[in-house]
């Protein structure tokens, strides 16, 4: 049977829509990689499928089904670059665009749209979507899922390894030195999100590239305080959040609560400061003292990033995934593709340790091809 899996990773950055296709049959190799840019109108109207607004079902509906044919098409375009055939492929792990993420209401919940029957009838592959509801079904977050797959990938038997993720949100799973049962780990908190929206609001930019703007600026340290505050960081894991916590008008908000102004650059070191604090207090919370730092995700392109986590954590070394064969940009969407062939072979994707959840279960469901 083909070990072929494709993984779509499109995260809470909404940049673009990472594809892989990863051959299992031998420990894992990306046979292709492909990154389809989410265009810009689609991009504001998901952002503001995030809040809730009138007629959003409407919206929701349609965008649903847009975003399945543009995954669909991501894939295929994967599939042409890497000159594969569908039929080869044992199926797709789609994690869809999340628009609202509630672990902590009500009942909780959590929403991934990207209609997989449209991607299914487009490339005529079996897809494996919709990953996080039975862990949270199960009393779990349905978040972080990338764990299971770093403690698979990324043990080792001499260190301890930390696998810190920078997308919109930052998480780590913590494995400690030849002991990836114990493994753990948590949402930390934002980690480009908040970049990102002060960036494109103040600069016009979507990212800050490589954080030189925010290192051009100064780090406030009453404001970087208040920040802090924010209860999610103190809150005790299993944890997880996404921009529903940690979004522009909150940061807007405290900069009002501040009562002085701070210029723009100020403000975009201070958000850069928020996410590698909260990332090294996580650390520090994992009660190992030294290790490896293993750095995956957009913002391991960020320099002044590595250079404050560095700054923070003297007794890490700090490293790219790229070192350990997995480049950082693909990690993610190489876990999604492997939760997939997990669940085809009914085997369980979250690690209760990490989500919460009452234990083991097999993620998502199946559309056949
Ligand atoms: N060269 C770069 N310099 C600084 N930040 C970058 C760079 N490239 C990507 N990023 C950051 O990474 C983010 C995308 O990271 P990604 O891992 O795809 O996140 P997500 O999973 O949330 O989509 C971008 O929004 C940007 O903030
Ligand atoms: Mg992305």
């Amino acid at each position: 049977m083909s070990e072929l899996y494709i993984g779509l990773m499109s995260g809470t950055s909404m940049d673009a829509i990472d594809a892989v296709l990863v051959d299992f049959s031998d420990g894992i190799r990306l046979a292709g990689t492909h990154s389809h840019q989410l265009p810009p109108s689609l991009r504001s109207r998901l952002s503001e499928l995030c809040q809730s607004r009138p007629d959003e079902i409407e919206r929701m509906g349609r965008i649903d089904v847009e975003l399945g044919q543009l995954f669909a098409d991501t894939a295929l375009e994967l599939l042409e670059g890497a000159e594969h055939h569908a039929g080869s492929v044992r199926a797709i792990g789609s994690h869809g665009q999340t628009i609202r993420h509630r672990p902590r209401s009500s009942p909780a919940f959590t929403l991934q749209i990207g209609d997989p029957n449209t991607i299914a009838e487009r490339t005529g592959i079996s897809v494996v979507a919709d990953f996080r509801r039975r862990d949270m079904a199960a009393g779990g977050q349905g978040a972080p899922l990338v764990p299971a797959f770093h403690a698979g990938v990324f043990s080792s038997t001499s260190h301890n390894r930390i696998i810190l993720n920078l997308g919109g949100i930052a998480n780590i799973t913590i494995i400690p030195a030849g002991e990836p049962a114990s493994t753990s780990g948590f949402d930390t908190g934002p980690a480009n999100t908040l970049l990102d929206a002060w960036c494109q609001l103040k600069k016009n930019q979507p990212f800050d590239a490589a954080g030189e703007w925010a290192a051009s600026g100064d780090v406030d340290a009453r404001l970087l305080e208040q920040l802090l505050e924010h209860p999610f960081f103190s809150q005790p894991h299993p944890k997880s959040t996404g921009r529903e916590d940690f979004h522009l008008s909150w940061l807007q908000d405290e900069l009002a609560r501040l009562g002085s102004p701070i210029d723009d650059a100020d403000v975009q070191a201070t958000l850069l400061m928020l996410t590698a604090r909260s990332v090294a207090d996580a650390v520090a919370s994992s009660s190992m003292e030294k290790g490896e730092l293993l750095i995956c995700g957009g913002g391991a392109f960020n320099m002044a990033l590595w250079q404050q986590l560095q700054g923070l954590l003297p007794a890490w070394s700090l490293r790219s995934t790229a070192d350990f064969g997995l480049a950082p940009g693909w990690v993610e969407a190489t876990a999604f593709a492997w939760l997939a062939r997990q669940t085809m072979l009914g085997l369980p994707g979250n690690l209760p340790a990490v989500t919460g959840a009452a234990g083991p279960r097999v993620l998502g469901a199946i559309h056949p091809a």
